[in-house]
């Protein structure tokens, strides 16, 4: 296993993810670590990330001692690489020539690291790489021990190797996809360095997390509030594997969810795969306690609250039961634990289950929550969820809820409903649904003349919505085919009553948001 320092790059889960992608588990931690802990980790190898700040500030972060005394190897990458350079004895100095972007990296002296990957031969026989750098200090001296592994022009230092501690560090970042073989020097560093084998697989990882499950839960019985989402799916599927009916679901439908989810919810684990699945129709509830509200912030709240009441009240009336499974994922811990230090702010008030009945007073279970996204997809379709249901667009916790500008009502639901499916539908008909990150309707509250065949129609206004992100933290709009639009938009117009515009939505994030509310 590799310990990952986290010195608050915005690269930092990248490193995760393709440590992780080469069959190895890692978890990341923060830079400040002590070094008691960092023992007790007991890592093959220590990655140190890439970070805003300078070394050549007096109360900039270090690495904990202990990471260079553990006798494994270590990996740094730009400030972790400055920080290894300084805390050894070498000097890192200020500079002003910042760096950012493509650079070719020569590399020299035939290093474990990097002996024979390349992507071109320079004429005097270097390998050279093709890389994402970015930097603004520069390692002028090199600690005792260390020799020169690959420079630039505008950065003499640009990699460095001490090979009897196995100590390396990269002024560039491997972890980017810019850096095109990146991924085969993370491999090396983790395969033929550290000595780790490819080994997180997600067979094993399902091995491993029901052994977790069985020996944590023994008989006692699991209560599961399932959304359909990947998350919560994919931890059903897990639970009813491990522990068959001790699992027990209890879906909520909200009134705000997509065409026929609710029946595709309960076809796919109910009749499917024999989960029990409590349905609850809570459509009135939410609409009633919506009437009136517009501000988004509010509906948002309303929505949540009303959630974790109607899931109190049916995890009430069940006996036995002792744990309460969560869909928590790696990224949300990480999260919460950047919250904590103050590090991520709050844009908008995300929503996810978190109503525990306290005197029911449950234990709690989180069985993906060492998993990336795309490892949670993996086990689930190793789990045999279709997989339709585990590559799906994410979903918001408060649904149309969100996607309906101002007050809610069932009737724009409804409408909304059947033109999102239209899209949807043929986003996956014309191959673009993967092409989209995400993809969906809005309903606009607002009335537009229009006219078909003999007659004026005065109706409301749908938005197509469609985004191509990786994080979600920014995207661009995606750039749908006209024919497609067009094609979509008479759909909308001439097969759903309500409707008579629909328009596209070009506004990036940012400026935007995904959603409109
Ligand atoms: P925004 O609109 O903030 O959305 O650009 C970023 C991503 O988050 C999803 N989203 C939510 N998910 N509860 C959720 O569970 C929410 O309240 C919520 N608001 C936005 C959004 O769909 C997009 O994927």
């Amino acid at each position: 296993r590799i310990l990952i320092l986290d010195f608050g790059s915005q690269y930092t889960q990248l490193i995760a993810r393709r440590v992780r992608e080469a069959g190895v588990y890692c978890e990341l931690h923060p830079f400040d670590m002590e070094d008691e802990a960092v023992r007790t980790f007991a890592p093959d190898g220590v990655i140190l990330s890439g970070g805003p700040e300078t070394v050549t500030a007096a109360e900039t972060p270090r690495a904990p001692q202990a990471v260079f005394e553990l006798g494994v190897p270590v990996l740094g990458i730009c400030y972790g690489m400055q920080t290894m350079a300084a805390q050894l004895g070498g000097v890192v100095e200020s500079s002003d020539h910042h760096e950012y972007g493509y650079a070719q990296v020569r590399a020299r002296g035939h290093t474990a690291l990097l002996k024979d990957i390349e992507d071109h031969t320079s004429p005097e026989g270097y390998g050279l790489l093709d890389v994402w750098m970015s930097h603004g200090d520069r390692v002028i001296d090199l600690p005792p021990g260390f020799k020169l592994m690959a420079s630039t022009d505008s950065a003499p230092v640009a990699g460095i190797a001490d090979e009897e501690r196995h100590f390396y560090g990269v002024q560039f970042h491997p972890e980017v996809t810019h850096t095109r073989q990146g991924q085969r020097i993370i491999n090396r560093f983790l395969h033929d360095i550290c000595g780790c084998s490819a080994d997180w697989t997600p067979g094993n990882i399902i091995e491993d997390a029901i052994g977790w499950v069985l020996e944590s839960v023994g008989d006692e019985q699991v209560l599961l509030g399932l959304s359909g989402g990947v998350d919560s799916s994919v931890v059903a599927a897990l639970l009813h594997k491990a522990i068959g009916d001790q699992l027990i679901c209890v879906f909520v439908d909200n009134g705000l969810l997509r065409h026929q989810e609710g029946d595709q919810v309960m076809a796919t684990f109910a009749e499917h795969m024999g989960v029990r699945v409590i349905r609850v129709d809570a459509e009135e509830r939410f609409l009633s306690r919506l009437k009136g509200v517009t501000d988004p912030e509010q509906k948002r709240k309303i929505i949540g609250n009303t959630f974790i009441d109607v899931f109190d009240e049916e995890a009430g009336k069940l006996e036995r039961v002792a744990w309460l499974a969560q869909g928590t994922i790696y990224p949300d811990v990480i999260e919460s634990a950047g919250a904590k230090s103050g590090k991520a702010h709050v844009i908008k008030s995300h929503h996810n289950v978190g109503g525990l009945p306290e005197e029911m007073n449950l234990k709690l279970l989180e069985p993906l929550r060492e998993l990336f996204k795309d490892e949670v997809r993996k086990i689930g379709v190793e789990l045999g969820l279709p997989a339709d249901m585990v590559y799906r667009h994410p979903f918001p916790g408060p649904g149309l809820g969100v996607r309906i500008l101002g007050e809610v009502k069932k009737e724009y639901a409804d409408i909304l409903r059947l033109a999102d499916h239209i899209f949807i539908e043929e986003l996956r008909k014309q191959d673009l649904y993967d092409k989209t990150s995400q993809a969906f309707c809005v309903f606009l509250p607002v009335k537009s003349v229009g006219v078909t065949g003999d007659g004026r129609r005065y109706e409301y206004v749908v938005a197509m919505r469609a985004v191509e992100t990786i994080d979600f933290m920014t995207a661009r709009w995606a750039h749908l085919p006209y024919d497609f639009l067009d094609h979509v938009s008479r759909r909308i117009v001439n097969e759903i009553n309500g409707i008579s515009r629909v328009v596209y939505d070009v506004t990036g994030k940012p400026p935007g948001t995904i959603e409109w509310e």
